[in-house]
């Protein structure tokens, strides 16, 4: 049982995740290998995996204290109880406080000499620049997504290359402090301290995009109970996101209104017999709608698919269209390439990739959670990605000059996306 007691235990190399979500908070536990032969990153295997009913968190939003510390503390501790260890520090998502992305470029003078680690660390000093201007915000993510010399762009690495002037762009994601505060309580109440945290899209995308679609430039859309949450990679970086709320139950309370049904009702419905785009078969297929108050009435009430289908298609297509205009507004429609992927657990809806391609004008895939042995069947699923997408990170992309572990040298730099990781780590 989680009790009072600080727990000041030795680090027995675990790292946790947990994902406060609308619908659902889950923690999954993963132990590195300790085998660190076959190269730079690390593998490592899930040992530990909870999962509940949120209580409490309204798109992504604490609003109530003592709810998401109950359910909170019952999720880490099922997935303590499974991995036979205990847990001191999470890696946390981030899908509130009106996440804002921004890509900035900072200059700093070479003068004709080689650029050496000198001028790398001056130009992207985590602590200096980039602080200052975002007075009442966090700053979530820093992340450099490519240099140029004198207006030569693309470069990865600028050390041992000669110029005037040497420009970092950095990618820049800030979400006000308030509900992040908030969501931090709540943590520390469970005697859990907050290893770092991450933007829900950015760990989504992680776990269930590959790398071949983050170099050629890929849209990541996590569909869940109470948010939609956008990330796009262009280049193998991350260089936009976003943040909607609104998601599945949305549809869910549209259908449970439409039928006169309660919400228990109208999500069965929904994740049953629902689908994103009609069929000639939906008007002859009949379904069963108990009417709210009367469940135990054996004549309940009978509605054609379509009908259905009629109510859950125009939120869909109103959720897609705020994604298309959110991505043409920042100038992200076209740059990051035809290819996107679905994910959240609204994101399984049948049908959706289609309509999602029509309405985005992209080839669209469902993506579910990748790559990591030990995930148990139930959390193999879309709704998953965002959890396993933030160990994900901590595993491997500690490139970004926000995530302190690197700093503690605790974990070890991945070479995979670039060879500036390396370097990051030694020097941050
Ligand atoms: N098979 C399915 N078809 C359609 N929708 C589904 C299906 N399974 C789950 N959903 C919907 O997915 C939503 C929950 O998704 P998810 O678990 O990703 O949300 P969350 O992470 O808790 O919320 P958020 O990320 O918005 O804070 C619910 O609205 C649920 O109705
Ligand atoms: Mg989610």
């Amino acid at each position: 049982m989680r009790n009072g007691v600080n727990h000041n235990r030795p680090r027995n190399g675990l790292v946790a995740a947990l994902d406060i979500g609308s619908t659902k908070i889950s923690c999954m536990i993963a132990k590195p290998s300790a085998d660190h032969s076959s190269g730079p990153g690390l593998d490592a295997r899930i040992v530990g995996f909870g999962h509940h009913v949120s209580k409490g968190v309204q798109s992504g939003i604490v609003v109530d204290m003592d709810s998401v510390e109950k359910v909170v503390r019952s999720t880490v501790e099922a997935a303590e109880q499974m991995a036979g260890e205990n847990i001191h520090d999470v890696i946390v998502n981030v899908n509130i406080g009106k996440p804002k992305s921004r890509l900035i470029a900072y200059e700093v003078s070479i003068a004709g000499h080689e650029i050496g680690d000198a001028d790398l660390r001056r130009i992207l000093d985590p602590k200096g620049l980039v602080e200052n201007e975002f007075n009442s915000s966090e700053v979530l993510h820093k992340i450099p997504v490519g240099y140029s010399i004198d207006g030569n762009k693309g470069i990865r690495d600028p050390r041992g290359m000669f110029g005037e002037r040497l420009v970092v762009n950095m990618h820049i994601i800030t979400a006000d402090s308030g509900p992040i505060r908030n969501l931090e309580t709540a943590i520390s109440r469970c005697h859990l301290g907050v290893e770092t945290k991450v933007l829900a899209a950015y760990a989504s995308a992680l776990a269930c995009v590959v790398e071949d679609e983050r170099q050629m430039g890929v849209t990541c859309v996590d569909i869940g109970g109470g948010t939609t949450s956008i990330a796009v990679f262009f280049d193998g970086e991350l260089v936009h996101a976003d943040s909607i709320p609104v998601g599945g139950q949305h549809v869910s309370n549209d259908i449970a209104r439409g039928l006169a049904t309660s919400l228990h009702h109208a999500e069965r419905m929904k994740t049953l017999y629902g689908n994103a785009i009609p069929s000639s078969n939906d008007d002859r297929e009949v379904i069963k709608v108990p009417l709210v108050g009367e469940e135990n009435n054996s004549e309940a009430w009978q509605i054609p698919r379509s009908m259905l289908v009629g109510i859950i298609r125009p939120r869909m297509e109103e959720i897609l269209e705020m994604v298309r205009d959110r991505l043409v507004q920042a100038g992200f429609d076209k740059v990051a390439g035809r290819r996107m992927v679905l994910t959240g657990g609204a994101g399984q809806l049948p049908g959706l990739p289609e309509l999602a391609g029509t309405i985005l004008n992209k080839q669209v895939r469902v993506g579910r959670p990748l790559g990591m042995d030990g995930l148990a069947e139930a959390a193999s699923g879309p709704a998953f990605s965002t959890c396993v997408g933030l160990l994900n990170f901590a595993l491997n992309e500690n490139q970004d000059l926000s995530y302190d572990t690197y700093k503690q040298g605790t974990l070890q730099a991945n070479g995979r996306l670039g060879r500036l990781g390396h370097w990051f780590k030694e020097n941050f």
